[in-house]
């Protein structure tokens, strides 16, 4: 028997003035893709925005639906919708923001697991670590390089 330590490396910063300014432009644009997250049973409104290597930025946003396993979470709406399109994309950062109406979110929102299979999936097939940027609605701010920095076992199936 043995103990294996795993570490994560990850970026705190105090508030997006600190951030890089393309990193502090894509939270911008997760911010505003809140506005479309579809919501109306948890109340948790999530805005994600992705960019291509090439600039382009796309958007996703929490979907619920009546039947509530059918919904998305707004990280794998923008990642879909994005591959959907572009089979050979290489993901250059995603931002990913939340806001609700029960409280203020004043810590990051840490994406959910099955988010961060497919955020892993997408840099292996890319070949190219992916930059994770992650914020409440106000608060410290989280940016890592690379999905193994938040998940560690990440799924592998060769
Ligand atoms: N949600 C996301 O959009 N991203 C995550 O990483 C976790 C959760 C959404 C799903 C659901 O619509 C709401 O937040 C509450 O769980």
């Amino acid at each position: 028997m043995k103990t294996v330590t795993r570490e994560c490396h990850f970026k705190v910063y105090d508030n997006e003035n600190e951030l890089e300014p393309a990193d502090a432009m894509l939270l911008q644009e997760a911010i505003k893709a809140v506005d479309n997250a579809y919501a109306p049973y948890s109340h948790f409104h999530v805005g994600a925005a992705l960019q291509l290597s090439d600039g382009e930025i796309i958007h996703g946003s929490n979907q619920e639906n009546s039947a509530y396993p059918s919904g998305l979470c707004a990280e794998r709406v923008a990642l879909f919708r994005a591959g959907a399109v572009n089979n050979s994309l290489r993901i250059r950062a995603l931002a990913v923001t939340a806001r609700t109406t029960e409280m203020v979110l004043n810590q990051p929102v840490n994406s959910c697991g099955a988010c961060l299979q497919v955020m892993a999936d997408f840099e292996r097939r890319s070949g190219n670590q992916m930059r994770v940027i992650l914020r409440g609605e106000t608060g410290e701010i989280y940016v890592c390089d690379g999905i193994v920095n938040l998940m560690p076992l990440i799924f592998e199936f060769k």
